[in-house]
């Protein structure tokens, strides 16, 4: 309670000192550098809505330089980033020409460590970048689906153990566009309260209407099934056309990974479609890394379509549709992706044709095996660690999203700089990402970290932990750190 509490008091004391400031800008004791109306302008409708970017001017303003920071290599297990600084608090930086060499980067979403710059790893993406050269300059349905598509169709649909998939060259306009292709007036949207923008996105343009459930909460949703059934479409009370559920596989701010087996049998008891979203777990969890659906032993035919990211895992960029061949051969016609977006560029295509090609054992090595081994296995030190030395932490022990709650708004700042000081990058994420009283660093855990550099990040939490009081838990210490002695990862027999 005393830390929600604090939690507010924070918050107050930032609005109480920005409606001061605010009021010193009008009286011009403090310079104005927001957009503002212009003085000829003053008797139409404003267009700055003033409020709007209160808490952008005055409490963002803050602890603005810890993020967008420009990194300036591969977004490796490592990164380099380019030294800025500010003069006038944040409002602009400037470059000192200095690079940050060698920082732990805790925040890419790098599951696998495909995100690299080897060159023998990437051989075929090169030869394909001579032979293709990079650009396609026409849709899927004009001139644009290469060889290159097909083959990676054809693996993806393999991978997935499914009929048929599309390949789009944007994982967010693989949402974006696709929902509305299947799914349009006289339909109900279940979402999930904390779907990504791309998925909300999708289901506002595709006119349905939409209704959210509460974060995995599985009476929430039967109760808007339920309902769905029993009242039909408000006024006409007419049957829903279509009844879709939108989920992710693993939440990008939660590390939540979603109740598939208990969504599954709702969708069958109540005859709905589901649509899920594995941009988070394709290549990150898995015995094999197939993502949520493997994890929970079940079969790809339980989802109605399946959608993901290469974007994460395989170091590329992109998406994928996959299911039955109806459903894919559908969105080849229908998906304004398909019709009006340039298709993916061959380069990006091999990238995840080697990626996934490695993921299962088709290049001849256990290595794809290994890594989705070794990002389960340092996924889960990192996190018994963390809980053991008190801090809260959210989501699945097997989620590689490891979200660390720091609570107050003055902490989010002191933590993420002091974190780079000890060569450390993390994300850091507070409101209205999250909930007001839960500000976090979110952490991503790759296989491509090495137990020592896990080492040296938790040492620096342990530390930072007890100087800002971060270890809200009261769960006590380990009484085996024999466990954590472990240095090196073989692959079991
Ligand atoms: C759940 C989810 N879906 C879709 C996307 C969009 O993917 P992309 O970044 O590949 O465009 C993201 C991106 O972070 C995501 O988290």
């Amino acid at each position: 309670m005393y830390v929600a509490v604090l939690t507010f008091v924070g918050f107050g004391v930032g609005t109480i000192f920005g409606y001061l400031r605010d009021f010193m800008r009008a009286w011009g004791l403090e310079k104005r550098n927001i957009a503002e109306e212009r003085e000829q302008q003053k008797d139409f409708v404003p267009l700055y809505q003033d409020f709007e970017n209160f808490y952008t001017r005055n409490l963002y303003m803050r602890i603005r330089d810890n993020w967008n920071r420009p990194i300036c290599s591969v977004p490796g297990p490592q990164f380099d980033l380019m030294e800025r600084v500010t003069d006038d608090y944040n409002w602009t930086f400037r470059f000192t020409g200095r690079t940050i060499k060698n920082v732990i980067n805790m925040g890419s979403y790098n599951y696998l460590g495909f995100a690299e710059t080897e060159p023998n790893a990437l051989k075929t993406v090169t030869k394909e970048l001579q032979k293709y050269g990079t650009g396609i300059c026409s849709t899927r349905q004009e001139m644009g689906t290469l060889d290159k598509h097909v083959e990676l169709e054809k693996l993806v649909a393999k991978f997935l153990g499914v009929d048929d998939a599309m390949v789009f060259g944007m994982g967010f306009a693989t949402n974006s566009m696709n929902i509305p292709a299947l799914v349009g007036k006289g339909c109900l949207i279940l979402s999930d309260e904390l779907n990504h923008t791309s998925l909300v996105l999708g289901a506002r343009l595709s006119g349905a209407t939409i209704r959210i459930f509460k974060h995995n909460n599985m009476q929430s949703l039967e109760k808007l099934l339920r309902d769905a059934i029993i009242y039909g479409q408000p006024r006409s009370r007419r049957a829903w056309r279509k009844i879709i559920i939108l989920v992710e596989g693993i939440y990008s701010m939660e590390g939540s990974i979603v109740r598939l087996p208990e969504i599954v049998s709702l969708k069958k008891k109540y005859k709905a479609y589901l649509y899920l979203d594995e941009a988070h777990s394709i290549g990150a969890v898995g015995a094999t890394g197939r993502g949520v659906v493997e994890y929970f032993g079940m079969s790809p035919d339980d989802v109605d379509v399946l959608m993901g990211t290469f974007t994460k895992s395989f170091g590329a960029a992109g998406g994928y549709i996959a299911g039955k061949k109806d459903l894919v051969d559908f969105l080849r016609t229908h998906s304004h992706s398909a019709v009006y977006a340039t298709s993916m560029c061959p380069p990006v295509a091999e990238q995840i044709i080697r990626a996934m090609k490695c993921l299962m054992g088709l290049d001849g090595t256990t290595q794809g095996l290994q890594r989705v081994r070794q990002l389960g296995k340092n996924t889960r030190y990192f996190r018994r660690r963390l809980h053991e030395m008190g801090f809260i932490i959210y989501g699945n022990d097997d989620s590689p999203v490891v979200p660390l709650l720091l609570y107050m708004p003055g902490k989010i700042g002191a933590f993420a700089r002091r974190m780079l000081e000890k060569n450390i990058g993390v994300v850091v994420v507070g409101f209205p990402a999250t909930p007001i009283t839960e500000s976090r660093a979110r952490f991503c855990v790759s296989a491509a970290h090495t137990r020592e550099m896990l080492d040296t990040v938790l040492n620096a939490l342990d530390e930072l932990g007890d100087f800002l009081q971060l270890k809200y838990s009261r769960y006590s210490k380990s009484s085996h750190p024999e466990l954590y002695e472990e240095t090196r990862f073989e692959l079991e027999e």
